[in-house]
């Protein structure tokens, strides 16, 4: 790599690092994405987890033999190093599809099994950098983390496709009267116990159910929950599962299950990474549907997410 494309990175990287921390500090946050495809040329996701970087590199047509990519790389690390002031041992680097959604993304990547803790709103959380491609905790929801947190007060919470639980913690240090959690991977639902007894909230008001979703939605009984969380994958298919999920196809169904099993006021908060998702309100049997996807997306993905969100009212 020429000095003056090292520098161009080095520079780019500096700028969005020194923006992005003031507004990581002054909201005392401590684990946000510092860079997502800034410059066309250098195609990472870097995002810092207290001291710890996750960088992860978007796969395309390099044109690069395997001997010139790993020379690239090997010139681009230094430069991430210095720029963040983290030493190469604290680096966790990453290749991933660019996909439409998240699907794909699930299976583990090796068995070193390196958990740690992180905080975030005054909790805390277990990421694991090493051992899956995604690391535990979605950044991107931080601000919809915090509403549930803000109405979960003696609720009824139901989270589906909970992953490791993040948005069941922030429920339960919310106040809520019970939370349910359901997910397919017993790896990550033992993951969101760990997350739970992590903060201390561990109790037999929370629990954890294996399920396909689209199974579980028709064991609920109905009017009882008061505030749903919804945020699935975009295609999903295991042995498991009747059916494969494909949101576009599915989201009035399971909307409209999910909303059966809620209180008449409750509030279900619905998001989709699906890029072309296009929301058929009309069959949505819901009192009020709000996009509110600007309003949760954090100061590290203004511009750059290419997710929706929706508040939606029985
Ligand atoms: C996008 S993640 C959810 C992220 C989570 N809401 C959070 O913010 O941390 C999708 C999750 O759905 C789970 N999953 C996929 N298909 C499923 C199904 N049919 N039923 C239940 N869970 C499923 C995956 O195991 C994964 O944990």
């Amino acid at each position: 790599m020429t000095d003056e494309k090292r520098q161009m990175f080095g520079n780019r990287l500096a700028k969005m690092a020194r923006h992005l921390g003031k507004q990581a500090k002054r909201q005392s946050i401590s684990c946000y994405r510092v860079y997502d495809h800034d410059l066309p040329e250098f195609p990472f996701c870097i995002e810092l987890y207290e001291d710890r970087i996750y960088l992860a590199e978007y796969k395309r047509r390099h044109g690069m033999t395997d001997e010139e990519h790993l020379a690239w790389l090997e010139d681009c690390l230094p430069v991430i190093t210095e720029v963040l002031g983290i030493p190469d041992e604290r680096i966790y680097f990453r290749q991933r599809q660019r996909k439409a959604g998240r699907q794909g993304q699930y299976e583990k990547l090796s068995s070193e099994q390196e958990f740690f803790a992180v905080r975030e709103g005054g909790l805390q959380f277990l990421v694991n950098l090493s051992d899956y491609l995604d690391t535990g905790l979605f950044l991107d929801h931080r601000i919809t983390r915090g509403m549930v947190r803000n109405e979960a007060r003696d609720k009824r919470v139901l989270n589906l496709f909970c992953y490791t639980g993040s948005f069941s913690v922030y429920a339960a240090a919310g106040g809520a009267a019970l939370v349910h959690s359901v997910d397919l991977s017993r790896t990550y639902l033992d993951w969101a116990v760990r997350n739970m007894a992590l903060n201390d909230l561990l109790s037999p008001a929370a629990s954890f159910i294996h399920a396909d979703v689209k199974q579980h939605l028709d064991l609920l009984p109905p009017d009882f929950y008061d505030l749903v969380i919804m945020d699935p994958p975009t295609f999903s298919n295991s042995k498991r599962m009747k059916d494969f999920l494909d949101i576009q196809r599915d989201h009035v169904e399971l909307l409209n299950k999910a909303l059966i099993s809620m209180r008449t006021g409750g509030v279900m908060y619905f998001s989709t990474n699906f890029r072309r998702f296009q929301l058929d309100r009309e069959k949505i049997l819901a009192s009020s549907i709000k996009d509110i996807t600007g309003a949760t997306t954090p100061f590290d993905f203004q511009g750059k997410l290419f997710r929706f969100c929706y508040r939606i009212m029985k």
